[in-house]
């Protein structure tokens, strides 16, 4: 039998970066993975296979819609969908092999198989038994789909057959306008696909600052897809050919077809065959595993991080619990300071957010200010087709001091980042407005959002 001072369940972004962490400060480390690759939803059928396919179809786009402008002429630009399948897969092999080489190099044994945890201590794969001090559940989450609604991932796809579609459909239905069914039905629009997005509410990405969802929701209008909002599906039934949609809104059923349906109505925590309940381990009211903010469960020396527990359903958020609880079991400070979490929508143009929403801030009776600026008035985005969006800083009407930010424009997904950091330190707008920006960057959009905060942007 062999022993760990940790085993890690799960190799995905939380799994493997906690792995990584753990064996830096000494611990002997253990992963378990059953899939063939490491890297989880993540690196295999989430992130980093979606990014793949949206450049790909935003640089369809791009040829078809503005190289002519720019003097670039290409007859026809054609779609080899299986060449596209091609270059997704070979972006997730090199990826998922990284990861397994940082395993080598970091001399983390990975254990491959379905782990399940026996007893204290004790992880089984098969029969095959590992002893571990300390166990860090990592298993992440699965698509959650609705009543009636069978997801087969043939006509009636999660993300996952999203993500392999044999060829492009003709329509496509998406259940949700919530991240996924935003990013997917982008990507279809793109290559052609007449998407429809049938939504429960009346916005869009339900929990953003509503100024910036109404605006996404233009924004994607205006490229294409379509919406129904306020509808509730109740049922899908797919044959050969076609899947019936059948949605309920002001209290009429109406039927819908489509070629292909997604179903992006949330995702739920993963713990098929993994033994924490057997164990008397306890679940929160939303069937995630209860932690407390050092990440132990109701289980001595069983922690858990990532999809599994509270919290947005984040990689980055899973990566920054799998090295903030190996800082705890190494016996040092582990801390996340969950305010400061960006949210990322990797659509064209991006969307993304921190901190509060001028909702949120309503509702604490919160006195603000809010310093808007638009892509409009930013040469650099301008000049590359890219002046949709804006920037909008939410400040303390007192204090200055940063409560929030939410954009949506060109490059958002990174420049979010610049926010992040000046919250943490608990910077002013001033602060931002009075930082040089290198010109022309995308990035002077926040700075001028900052000095709109105060007497003025410059370009407005
Ligand atoms: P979601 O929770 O973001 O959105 C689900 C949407 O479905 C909601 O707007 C909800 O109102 C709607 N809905 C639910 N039942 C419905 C019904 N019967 N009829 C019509 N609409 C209905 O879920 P999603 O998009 O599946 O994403 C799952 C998780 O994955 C999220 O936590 C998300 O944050 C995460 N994720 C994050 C990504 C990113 O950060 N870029 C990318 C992909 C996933």
């Amino acid at each position: 039998m062999k022993e760990y001072d940790v085993i890690v369940i799960g190799g995905g972004p939380g799994g493997y970066v906690c792995a990584i962490r753990c064996a830096q400060l000494g611990l002997k480390t253990a992963i378990i993975e059953g899939r063939e690759t490491l890297g989880g939803t993540c690196l295999n059928v989430g992130c980093i296979p979606s990014k793949a396919l949206l450049h790909a179809s935003h640089s369809y786009h791009e040829a078809t819609h503005n190289f002519e402008k720019m003097g670039l002429i290409v007859a026809n630009p054609k779609i080899d969908f299986e060449k596209m399948h091609k270059y997704k897969n070979d972006v997730i092999l090199q990826n998922t092999k990284g990861i397994e080489f940082l395993m080598k190099k970091n001399k983390i044994d990975w254990l491959k198989g379905w782990g399940q945890i026996n007893n204290l201590n004790e992880v089984a794969i098969g029969s095959d038994i590992y002893n571990a001090k300390n166990i860090v559940i990592a298993a992440g989450s699965k698509p959650s789909s609705i009543p009636n609604v069978k997801i087969d991932e043939n006509r009636i796809v999660s993300s996952t057959g999203a993500l392999a579609l044999s060829k492009i459909p003709k329509s496509m239905v998406v259940i949700g306008a919530g991240v996924i069914g935003l990013e997917m039905g982008s990507i279809y629009s793109r290559l052609g696909t007449d998407v429809t997005v049938i939504e429960y509410m009346d916005t869009i990405t339900p929990g953003m600052d509503i100024e910036i969802a109404k605006s996404f929701h233009k924004i994607l209008k205006k490229q294409g897809l379509k919406f129904i909002m306020g509808a509730a599906v109740q049922s899908a039934k797919g044959n050969k050919s076609k899947v019936s949609v059948v949605y309920k809104k002001d209290e009429v059923e109406t039927s819908i077809e489509a070629e292909i349906v997604l179903v992006s109505t949330g995702r739920e925590a993963f713990m098929d065959g993994l033994g924490f309940t057997n164990l008397g381990g306890e679940l929160t009211n939303k069937g995630k595993i209860k932690t407390d903010s050092q990440w132990n469960t109701s289980i001595k020396g069983i922690y858990a991080i990532g999809d599994v527990i509270s919290g947005p359903m984040l990689a980055h958020k899973a990566e920054d619990e799998g090295m903030a609880v190996a800082e705890v079991i190494a016996g040092k400070h582990g801390h996340i300071n969950y305010n400061i979490i960006p949210g990322v929508i990797y659509t064209s143009p991006e969307v993304a957010s921190v901190g509060q929403t001028e909702e949120q801030l309503k509702e604490a009776g919160v006195k603000y200010k809010i310093g808007k600026f638009s892509f409009m008035g930013n040469g650099r985005a301008k000049a590359v087709f890219q002046g949709d969006g804006f920037v909008k800083l939410l400040v303390d009407a007192k204090s200055d001091r940063i409560l929030g930010c939410h954009l949506i424009g060109p490059a958002a997904g990174d420049l979010i980042h610049e926010i992040c950091v000046a919250m943490e330190f608990g910077a002013s707008a001033q602060d931002i407005a009075l930082t040089c920006h290198a010109h022309p960057t995308f990035s002077e959009a926040m700075r001028e959002a900052a000095l709109a905060c105060g007497d003025g942007a410059i370009h407005a």
